[in-house]
């Protein structure tokens, strides 16, 4: 299956909601292709920590609009900051999730991380992962999956995921993925929809190595 891939000019659009196995999947597709990996969520949720931290009220236009004017977001291997701080450790708790859910359905915010993203695989040789990449963020790439999965299979991941980090009830956690999923499908700008030509995969139904090769022969047959 030696077909003539050009890695460099591979553009990888990864979407579904949270807890599907984004980026694991992610993660692995960019390792077998050597492309570099970019987690789209990781940045709104940076620029939701960021955002609070200067206490900016972001239900008001004018203080949201001149915060979004300064905001200078950096993604690199794994980090992100925001402003020059490194919020890379701070961005996977319960408390960050909230924040990026309502911070993420903002239109300044979205406008200044599309553009960052669009930068970021302006040169090609990227997998990214997200919720708006295929529709909005990359749309004309050819590599567009959208993963999906039960609630109860996501938020049993995403328990397992947090409870090494936080104490939380599998309840909660199913609570507020499901509040969280809402907003992401429900809001105005850029919500959470699979793309037209995007491959829709089923993560419930097999396990990681399955998803990855199912996306990998999916690209290799040219059947996108
Ligand atoms: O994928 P994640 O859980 O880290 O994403 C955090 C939040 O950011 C989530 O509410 C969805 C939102 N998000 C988005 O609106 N658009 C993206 N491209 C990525 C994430």
């Amino acid at each position: 299956m030696e077909k003539q891939i050009k890695k460099r000019s591979l553009v990888i659009a990864i979407d579904g909601p949270s807890g599907v196995g984004k980026s694991t999947v992610s993660k692995k597709i960019a390792a077998r292709f050597g492309l570099t990996y970019i987690d789209t969520g990781a940045m709104y949720r940076a620029v939701a920590l960021a955002a609070n931290r200067a206490k900016i009220d972001i239900d008001s236009i004018e203080e949201l609009e001149e915060f979004c004017d300064d905001l200078r977001v950096e993604f690199d291997d794994g980090t992100v900051s925001v402003n020059g701080t490194d919020y890379t450790g701070l961005i996977r708790t319960e408390e960050a999730s909230t924040l990026a859910s309502v911070t993420s359905s903002k239109s300044p915010v979205r406008r200044v991380l599309v553009e960052y993203q669009r930068k970021l695989a302006k040169n090609g040789a990227v997998v990214m992962e997200g919720r708006d990449i295929g529709t909005v963020v990359l749309p004309d790439t050819r590599f567009k999956f959208f993963l999906t999965a039960s609630h109860e299979v996501r938020a049993f991941r995403r328990h397992a995921e947090q409870k090494e980090k936080e104490s939380l009830e599998s309840k909660e956690v199913s609570e507020s993925m499901r509040a969280r999923d809402s907003l992401d499908s429900n809001r105005s700008d850029s919500p959470l929809v699979k793309a037209r030509d995007a491959i829709e995969v089923d993560t419930g139904a097999l396990d990681i190595d399955g998803v990855v090769e199912k996306i990998l022969l999916a690209i290799e047959d040219g059947t996108v």
